[in-house]
């Protein structure tokens, strides 16, 4: 005992915070801070996060909710019925999906938080889950932090970026326990035609894995486009959850809000994981999601068509500067190669931070097999944009 005690010289966190990889964002934070307090004036086309406000509508009852006590306790942990009512017919209208509001919805605190807790209700050390590369950290972060075994499946460009089930070996689906998905694609911004969602839906039923399919870019969507709910694949309720944020679909990132689902059985699991964990969503922020569901499609196209405007002129920008950066039918995102003098991704990053005050993300944010390439989000407005393209020509930036 007294050794024991002489032993424990200082207070160490647990090894599975100690073995997750570092959270690329955070250091970019760092480095833009860096730079800011060099007197830098960045750009920053790093992160996700959109420039635009929350619709008029949505913040006005939220302003209502927070005068009303009754909101001011603990929430429903499921999310109160009128909303998981509203997911439902949203559901409906957008995606031709039946979705059972009274068992199969789940709010969020935020989609992220969500992913999280999917896999940790779900892994046992040791287990494996299927997840693409490159991929929204959480998607690899949750089974990590409980212990389970990412096998990692390349999105191929000569692939248009979809999983190429072929490239699973026979031994690791039959041990797999879950299959993370990704489309319409952060941060490739590729789209899935429904036969692949089918394929991967008759994948997962033949080796008995849960399809986590994550649908944050729905809505963010072009030129007709519209993605398809994992639900309007034939079989999909047996074994798939489906993931929805309301940070890109209504500019809503910092009010933290989400929602699962899926059958039954799996949305209690989650629920039960999640139990232990918070409280659910604020029901201020529960209403100020009915009314986000609710209210006129106007409000998400007039978001969509400021992201659509900016599209072409990142494209041409790029194009111009010899980069290959098709636009895409959905997301907010570009994937591009990185220059071939560099050798990494974050050596690139650095380099245009330094020379341009520009600042993207590295491809190796999204995975160890996605070094060769950078993300540009295009969350900022034209004229900003603009600079950024005059900045790159006058130090020289190119594809070369
Ligand atoms: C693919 C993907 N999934 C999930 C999320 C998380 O969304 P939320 O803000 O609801 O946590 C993001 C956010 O950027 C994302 O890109």
């Amino acid at each position: 005992m007294t050794q024991q005690i002489l032993e424990k010289t200082e207070i160490k966190p647990a090894e599975r915070l100690l073995k997750l990889p570092k959270y690329i964002f955070a250091q970019l934070a760092e480095l833009k801070q860096e730079a800011i307090d060099r007197g830098v004036d960045v750009i920053d086309m790093s992160i996700g996060n959109p420039d635009g406000a929350t619709p008029e509508p949505v913040v006005k009852v939220a302003l209502e909710a927070i005068q009303n006590p009754q909101n001011h306790g603990y929430p429903n942990f499921r999310g109160k019925i009128e909303l998981r009512k509203a997911i439902s017919d949203w559901m409906k209208r957008r995606y031709n999906v039946e979705i059972d509001y009274k068992d199969e919805v789940q709010t969020l605190i935020g989609e992220k938080e969500g992913l999280a807790n999917v896999a940790l209700a779900y892994t046992n050390p040791g287990d494996i889950n299927i997840i693409p590369d490159p991929h929204y950290p959480v998607l690899c972060r949750g089974t990590l932090i409980a212990g389970g075994e990412p096998y990692f499946v390349k999105l191929k460009e000569e692939n248009r970026f979809l999983i190429d089930l072929s490239d699973i070996p026979t031994d690791i689906a039959k041990k797999a326990k879950m299959f993370f998905i990704n489309y319409p694609n952060n941060p490739t911004g590729a789209v899935a035609p429904k036969s692949f969602l089918q394929d991967v839906v008759n994948f997962c039923k033949e080796y008995n894995i849960l399809l986590v399919s994550d649908l944050a870019y729905g809505e963010v969507c072009f030129s007709n486009y519209r993605p398809y709910s994992i639900f309007s694949v034939d079989g999909a309720k047996d074994i798939a959850m489906e993931f929805h944020s309301f940070t890109k679909t209504f500019n809503m990132a910092g009010w933290r809000c989400g929602f699962a689902i899926g059958k039954k059985e799996f949305i209690s699991n989650l629920y039960a994981m999640k139990s232990n964990i918070d409280y659910g969503m604020s029901t201020i922020v529960q209403d100020a999601c009915i009314e986000a569901l609710t209210m006129d499609d106007k409000y998400v196209k007039d978001i969509m068509d400021k992201y659509d405007a900016r599209r072409e002129i990142v494209a041409k920008g790029f194009n111009d500067l010899g980069f290959y950066a098709p636009r895409s039918d959905a997301t907010m995102y570009f994937w591009i190669k990185i220059p071939p003098r560099f050798n990494s991704s974050m050596d690139f990053c650095k380099y245009l931070l330094d020379k341009t005050g520009v600042l993207i993300t590295p491809g190796s944010a999204f995975g160890r097999l996605s070094d060769d390439r950078f993300r540009v989000s295009i969350v900022q407005p034209i004229l900003k944009i603009e600079e950024m393209f005059r900045r790159f020509k006058e130090a020289g930036i190119k594809y070369e």
